[in-house]
């Protein structure tokens, strides 16, 4: 066994495994890792074109300010109310950073996104893990759990399920810390809970645009809350953790409101599409709101089986292998082309 360098306090750390990304231009089917099946608005793209020169010798503004002010114009909020970081994920580090430290307490309700784990070792945060109740329902003691820190994923990965207003409020009502509502997918849903902002100092909505916008590869990610929250992000966060290009890219994104709309149009209508055609194959399927599917293959089909089987048909799907999802897939929407390929491939293995 090699010596490892990691301080001792990372002893047997298991680091967040991101889905397989296989080179660009190969033939596979990229169904793993929620990213976008139609191409970022052209809008977007003209903007990072036209960012891609001279200026790039100098540093970009610090708090992104062009993209914090076109964020909080879209939402009619206050500049102060957006923070702007390098992806959802680098905004989830830095509530780590901001509001839980060394032996604090860190509530999350399980099966969720896999990060939040990972991210407690290395804050030496101590997980306050909550397993859902029948029908991935929140448990009172999770609701009641008085941790400085709470993360609610709504719509959640992997399973899908999207919790209204009243169980966020509830959540709200009882918790004495932050609580972050990651939503990544809620473009996908019902509703959003963005509004409770007003009412609820405590609150941070966290965004994506890798999902709805078609940005994955930009890693553009910002948090809507109140002022005082907001400033304790930025007070920890790097320096300079936007560039250039992807604060453009920020702002064109928001902007072409039209462009967002059509490609979560899209993915709702093949969800649906998708959830179907898994059904009549026999796939048990969790009720999802965001851009996955998430299914059971029929009786004694095993889902690394099945995920393995895929891959040799150059189809990327994920699979999980720990209770209580231990046999389930989450499928990724893509276009209607790459799910005849899926689901072509599926019936040679099933
Ligand atoms: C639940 C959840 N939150 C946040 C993110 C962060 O996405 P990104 O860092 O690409 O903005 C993801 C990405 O898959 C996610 O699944």
């Amino acid at each position: 066994m090699s010596k490892s360098f990691l301080r001792t306090s990372l002893d047997g750390y298991k680091p967040y495994v991101p889905g397989e990304q296989p080179p660009d231009g190969e033939d596979w089917v990229k169904l793993n890792t929620n990213e976008s099946p139609l191409p970022p608005s052209p809008k977007v793209i003209a903007a990072i074109k036209a960012a891609a020169g001279e200026s790039l010798r100098l540093y970009p503004s610090a708090n992104a300010a062009p993209a914090r002010q076109a964020i909080a114009t879209h939402f009619g909020l206050e500049p102060a109310q957006v923070a702007l970081g390098n992806g959802g994920d680098d905004l989830i580090e830095v509530c780590f950073r901001a509001f839980a430290g060394s032996g604090d307490r860190v509530a999350y309700s399980t099966p969720t996104y896999a990060l939040l784990e990972p991210l407690c070792r290395l804050h030496e945060a101590s997980p306050s893990v909550h397993p859902t109740g029948e029908g991935w329902t929140w448990t009172l003691e999770f609701i009641e759990d008085p941790a400085p820190l709470k993360f609610l994923v709504n719509p959640n990965s992997p399973t899908g399920t999207h919790h209204g207003r009243r169980s966020v409020e509830h959540v709200l009502g009882r918790s004495q810390g932050v609580v972050v509502v990651d939503e990544a997918y809620v473009d996908f849903a019902p509703d959003s809970q963005l509004d409770l902002i007003r009412d609820h100092p405590n609150l941070l909505i966290l965004r994506t645009m890798s999902k709805s916008y078609a940005l994955a590869g930009m890693r553009i990610g910002f948090a809507l809350g109140n002022p005082e929250l907001i400033a304790a992000l930025d007070a920890v966060k790097d320096s300079y953790n936007m560039d250039r290009l992807a604060i453009v890219a920020a702002v064109a994104a928001i902007e072409d409101d039209a462009h967002h709309r059509k490609i979560v149009d899209f993915v709702v209508s093949e969800r649906a599409w998708l959830e179907a055609q898994l059904s009549e194959k026999g796939f048990e399927h969790s009720a999802s709101s965001a851009n996955f599917v998430f299914v059971k293959p029929p009786l004694s089909t095993s889902a690394a089986a099945v995920a393995d089987a895929l891959r040799e048909r150059r189809v990327l799907v994920r699979h999980y292998d720990r209770e209580p999802i231990a046999g389930w897939l989450r499928i990724t929407i893509g276009t209607r082309e790459q799910h005849e390929r899926l689901l072509t491939a599926l019936k040679e293995i099933i």
